[in-house]
Protein backbone atom coordinates (compact mmCIF):
# COMPACT_ATOMS: atom_id res chain seq x y z
CA UNK A 1 0.00 0.00 0.00
CA UNK A 2 1.75 3.32 -0.97
CA UNK A 3 -1.44 5.84 0.60
CA UNK A 4 0.19 5.49 4.40
CA UNK A 5 1.06 8.30 6.41
CA UNK A 6 4.32 6.36 6.93
CA UNK A 7 7.89 8.59 7.38
CA UNK A 8 8.65 7.40 3.86
CA UNK A 9 5.94 8.30 2.38
CA UNK A 10 5.71 11.71 4.48
CA UNK A 11 9.30 12.78 4.75
CA UNK A 12 9.14 14.30 0.64
CA UNK A 13 6.35 16.58 1.39
CA UNK A 14 8.16 17.87 5.01
CA UNK A 15 9.34 21.63 3.98
CA UNK A 16 10.31 22.54 7.45
CA UNK A 17 10.89 22.06 10.84
CA UNK A 18 7.55 20.49 12.04
CA UNK A 19 7.27 16.64 10.74
CA UNK A 20 11.00 15.59 12.56
CA UNK A 21 11.24 12.85 14.37
CA UNK A 22 7.87 11.32 12.91
CA UNK A 23 6.21 8.14 14.64
CA UNK A 24 4.27 6.13 12.87
CA UNK A 25 2.65 2.89 14.20
CA UNK A 26 -0.01 1.53 10.72
CA UNK A 27 -2.57 1.38 13.84
CA UNK A 28 -2.39 2.52 17.42
CA UNK A 29 -5.19 3.82 19.82
CA UNK A 30 -4.88 7.37 19.60
CA UNK A 31 -1.32 9.18 18.25
CA UNK A 32 -2.10 12.00 21.16
CA UNK A 33 -0.54 8.99 23.61
CA UNK A 34 2.00 8.23 21.18
CA UNK A 35 3.27 11.77 21.92
CA UNK A 36 1.84 13.25 25.55
CA UNK A 37 4.80 12.68 28.31
CA UNK A 38 7.30 11.35 25.48
CA UNK A 39 9.60 14.08 25.59
CA UNK A 40 9.86 14.78 22.72
CA UNK A 41 11.16 17.94 21.37
CA UNK A 42 8.55 20.92 19.31
CA UNK A 43 7.68 19.59 15.88
CA UNK A 44 7.64 16.11 16.47
CA UNK A 45 4.54 14.14 14.98
CA UNK A 46 2.90 10.68 15.46
CA UNK A 47 0.60 9.67 12.42
CA UNK A 48 -1.04 6.38 11.78
CA UNK A 49 -3.81 4.93 9.42
CA UNK A 50 -6.29 3.90 11.73
CA UNK A 51 -6.80 4.84 15.78
CA UNK A 52 -8.99 2.14 17.70
CA UNK A 53 -9.58 4.99 20.51
CA UNK A 54 -9.35 8.02 18.71
CA UNK A 55 -10.03 10.48 20.81
CA UNK A 56 -12.56 13.69 20.11
CA UNK A 57 -13.29 16.99 22.18
CA UNK A 58 -15.47 17.18 25.46
CA UNK A 59 -14.44 13.15 26.39
CA UNK A 60 -15.63 12.12 22.86
CA UNK A 61 -14.58 9.70 20.16
CA UNK A 62 -12.96 10.21 16.66
CA UNK A 63 -14.24 7.56 14.43
CA UNK A 64 -12.68 6.94 10.81
CA UNK A 65 -12.13 3.94 8.90
CA UNK A 66 -8.60 2.78 8.39
CA UNK A 67 -6.59 4.65 5.24
CA UNK A 68 -9.42 7.31 5.10
CA UNK A 69 -7.79 10.36 7.39
CA UNK A 70 -5.16 12.68 8.15
CA UNK A 71 -4.11 11.37 11.73
CA UNK A 72 -1.42 13.27 13.41
CA UNK A 73 -0.56 14.69 16.81
CA UNK A 74 2.00 17.65 17.10
CA UNK A 75 4.39 18.01 19.93
CA UNK A 76 4.30 21.84 20.81
CA UNK A 77 6.37 23.90 23.70
CA UNK A 78 4.59 27.34 23.84
CA UNK A 79 6.41 30.15 25.39
CA UNK A 80 4.82 30.70 29.12
CA UNK A 81 3.28 34.10 28.19
CA UNK A 82 0.87 32.66 25.66
CA UNK A 83 -2.84 31.67 25.65
CA UNK A 84 -2.69 28.25 25.28
CA UNK A 85 -6.54 28.13 24.45
CA UNK A 86 -5.73 29.98 21.14
CA UNK A 87 -3.79 26.94 20.38
CA UNK A 88 -6.49 25.06 19.09
CA UNK A 89 -7.41 28.33 16.58
CA UNK A 90 -3.91 28.20 15.47
CA UNK A 91 -4.29 24.60 14.22
CA UNK A 92 -7.51 24.98 12.67
CA UNK A 93 -6.21 28.31 10.77
CA UNK A 94 -3.49 25.88 9.51
CA UNK A 95 -6.12 22.87 8.95
CA UNK A 96 -8.28 25.40 7.21
CA UNK A 97 -5.60 26.96 4.57
CA UNK A 98 -4.06 22.98 4.15
CA UNK A 99 -8.30 22.43 3.13
CA UNK A 100 -8.40 25.19 1.04
CA UNK A 101 -5.25 24.45 -1.16
CA UNK A 102 -5.82 21.33 -1.89
CA UNK A 103 -9.48 21.84 -2.72
CA UNK A 104 -9.48 25.20 -4.35
CA UNK A 105 -12.80 25.78 -2.09
CA UNK A 106 -13.23 27.93 0.96
CA UNK A 107 -12.77 26.22 4.64
CA UNK A 108 -13.91 28.10 7.70
CA UNK A 109 -13.19 27.46 11.06
CA UNK A 110 -16.08 26.98 13.51
CA UNK A 111 -15.41 28.26 16.55
CA UNK A 112 -13.08 27.03 18.45
CA UNK A 113 -12.18 23.65 16.89
CA UNK A 114 -14.33 22.50 13.92
CA UNK A 115 -12.80 23.35 10.36
CA UNK A 116 -16.25 23.64 7.89
CA UNK A 117 -16.34 23.11 4.20
CA UNK A 118 -19.65 23.54 2.46
CA UNK A 119 -21.16 23.66 6.23
CA UNK A 120 -19.52 20.22 6.99
CA UNK A 121 -17.51 19.14 9.23
CA UNK A 122 -14.35 18.07 8.04
CA UNK A 123 -12.02 18.13 10.68
CA UNK A 124 -11.50 19.00 14.17
CA UNK A 125 -8.84 19.65 16.63
CA UNK A 126 -7.73 18.30 19.70
CA UNK A 127 -5.17 20.33 22.23
CA UNK A 128 -3.79 18.13 24.95
CA UNK A 129 -1.82 19.51 28.31
CA UNK A 130 1.38 17.09 29.49
CA UNK A 131 4.33 19.21 31.62
CA UNK A 132 4.05 22.52 29.75
CA UNK A 133 4.41 21.26 26.53
CA UNK A 134 0.64 20.88 24.17
CA UNK A 135 0.21 17.73 22.06
CA UNK A 136 -2.21 19.41 19.57
CA UNK A 137 -4.14 16.28 17.32
CA UNK A 138 -5.33 16.95 14.46
CA UNK A 139 -7.59 14.54 12.42
CA UNK A 140 -9.18 15.82 9.00
CA UNK A 141 -11.97 13.32 6.83
CA UNK A 142 -10.19 12.71 3.65
CA UNK A 143 -11.41 9.94 1.34
CA UNK A 144 -14.22 8.55 3.34
CA UNK A 145 -17.26 8.09 1.08
CA UNK A 146 -20.76 9.18 2.20
CA UNK A 147 -21.25 5.31 3.81
CA UNK A 148 -18.12 5.28 5.76
CA UNK A 149 -19.07 8.63 7.78
CA UNK A 150 -19.99 8.45 11.09
CA UNK A 151 -24.13 9.28 12.09
CA UNK A 152 -24.14 10.26 15.38
CA UNK A 153 -21.80 13.38 15.12
CA UNK A 154 -23.36 16.26 17.05
CA UNK A 155 -21.89 18.63 13.58
CA UNK A 156 -22.80 16.95 10.18
CA UNK A 157 -19.41 15.53 9.03
CA UNK A 158 -18.24 15.46 5.56
CA UNK A 159 -15.10 14.52 3.91
CA UNK A 160 -13.10 16.16 1.13
CA UNK A 161 -13.95 13.42 -1.17
CA UNK A 162 -18.00 13.99 -0.05
CA UNK A 163 -17.75 17.47 -0.77
CA UNK A 164 -15.45 17.68 -3.98
CA UNK A 165 -15.72 14.21 -5.72
CA UNK A 166 -11.99 13.57 -5.56
CA UNK A 167 -9.91 12.03 -3.15
CA UNK A 168 -6.52 13.28 -2.17
CA UNK A 169 -3.11 12.27 -1.24
CA UNK A 170 -2.98 12.20 2.54
CA UNK A 171 0.75 12.41 3.06
CA UNK A 172 1.30 15.49 0.78
CA UNK A 173 -2.10 16.83 2.18
CA UNK A 174 -0.27 15.98 5.91
CA UNK A 175 2.81 18.18 4.50
CA UNK A 176 0.82 21.21 3.84
CA UNK A 177 -0.97 20.95 6.88
CA UNK A 178 2.64 20.77 8.89
CA UNK A 179 3.91 23.96 6.66
CA UNK A 180 1.31 25.65 7.31
CA UNK A 181 1.14 24.37 11.24
CA UNK A 182 4.27 26.02 11.47
CA UNK A 183 3.85 29.37 9.86
CA UNK A 184 0.59 30.04 11.91
CA UNK A 185 2.17 28.88 15.07
CA UNK A 186 5.57 30.75 14.43
CA UNK A 187 3.04 34.16 14.05
CA UNK A 188 1.31 32.67 17.63
CA UNK A 189 4.55 32.69 18.86
CA UNK A 190 5.45 36.51 18.00
CA UNK A 191 2.88 37.94 18.73
CA UNK A 192 -0.73 35.65 19.61
CA UNK A 193 -3.59 35.88 17.94
CA UNK A 194 -3.48 39.61 16.79
CA UNK A 195 -0.64 38.33 14.29
CA UNK A 196 -3.47 36.21 12.49
CA UNK A 197 -6.54 38.05 13.21
CA UNK A 198 -7.16 39.08 9.37
CA UNK A 199 -6.65 35.51 8.45
CA UNK A 200 -9.18 34.01 11.28
CA UNK A 201 -11.63 37.08 11.18
CA UNK A 202 -12.19 36.14 7.66
CA UNK A 203 -12.82 32.40 7.78
CA UNK A 204 -15.27 32.69 11.37
CA UNK A 205 -18.10 30.43 10.06
CA UNK A 206 -20.63 31.39 13.45
CA UNK A 207 -20.29 35.35 12.81
CA UNK A 208 -23.66 36.00 12.46
CA UNK A 209 -25.12 32.96 12.61
CA UNK A 210 -28.01 31.85 14.75
CA UNK A 211 -26.67 29.30 17.63
CA UNK A 212 -27.66 27.77 20.83
CA UNK A 213 -25.10 27.84 24.05
CA UNK A 214 -26.15 25.35 26.93
CA UNK A 215 -29.69 25.74 25.34
CA UNK A 216 -29.69 29.58 25.20
CA UNK A 217 -30.34 30.79 21.99
CA UNK A 218 -28.49 33.47 20.70
CA UNK A 219 -26.77 35.13 17.81
CA UNK A 220 -23.00 34.61 16.68
CA UNK A 221 -21.26 38.25 16.80
CA UNK A 222 -17.81 37.54 16.13
CA UNK A 223 -14.39 35.56 17.43
CA UNK A 224 -12.71 38.35 19.41
CA UNK A 225 -8.65 38.84 19.24
CA UNK A 226 -8.15 36.97 22.59
CA UNK A 227 -9.78 33.59 21.21
CA UNK A 228 -13.07 34.46 22.98
CA UNK A 229 -16.54 33.67 21.06
CA UNK A 230 -18.66 37.19 21.22
CA UNK A 231 -22.26 36.12 21.77
CA UNK A 232 -25.51 38.28 21.96
CA UNK A 233 -28.38 36.29 23.66
CA UNK A 234 -32.18 36.78 22.63
CA UNK A 235 -32.74 38.96 25.92
CA UNK A 236 -30.17 41.28 24.77
CA UNK A 237 -27.08 40.16 27.08
CA UNK A 238 -23.53 40.74 25.23
CA UNK A 239 -21.04 38.08 26.44
CA UNK A 240 -17.88 36.16 25.39
CA UNK A 241 -17.17 32.71 25.73
CA UNK A 242 -13.66 30.89 26.90
CA UNK A 243 -14.75 27.43 26.28
CA UNK A 244 -17.59 24.99 25.05
CA UNK A 245 -19.76 23.76 22.61
CA UNK A 246 -22.37 25.86 20.37
CA UNK A 247 -24.34 24.63 18.11
CA UNK A 248 -25.75 26.57 14.74
CA UNK A 249 -29.20 26.29 12.90
CA UNK A 250 -28.89 26.01 9.47
C1 LIG B 1 -12.86 16.91 17.81
O1 LIG B 1 -13.33 17.50 16.83
O2 LIG B 1 -13.57 16.49 18.72
C2 LIG B 1 -11.37 16.73 17.87
C3 LIG B 1 -10.93 15.54 17.06
C4 LIG B 1 -9.42 15.32 17.08
C5 LIG B 1 -9.03 14.05 16.37
C6 LIG B 1 -7.54 13.90 16.23
S1 LIG B 1 -7.09 12.58 15.15
C7 LIG B 1 -5.43 12.70 15.64
C8 LIG B 1 -5.44 12.92 17.13
N1 LIG B 1 -5.53 11.66 17.84
C9 LIG B 1 -6.66 11.57 18.54
O3 LIG B 1 -6.97 10.58 19.23
N2 LIG B 1 -7.42 12.65 18.37
C10 LIG B 1 -6.76 13.62 17.52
Amino acid sequence: MTDQLSPEIVAPHIRGRFGKPHLFEPECDSTQLLLLGSGLPEGAVATTDHQTGGRGRLGRRWEETPASSVLVSVMLRPPRERHLPELSLVAALAATEAIEAATGLSAQIKWPNDVMLNRRKVAGILSELSDGSVVVGIGINVNQTREELPTDAPTEPGSLRTLTGSTYDRAALLGSLLFRLERCYDGWRRGGLDDLYGELGARDFLRGRRVTVDGEAATALQVLRDGRLEIETDAGMISSLESGEVRFER
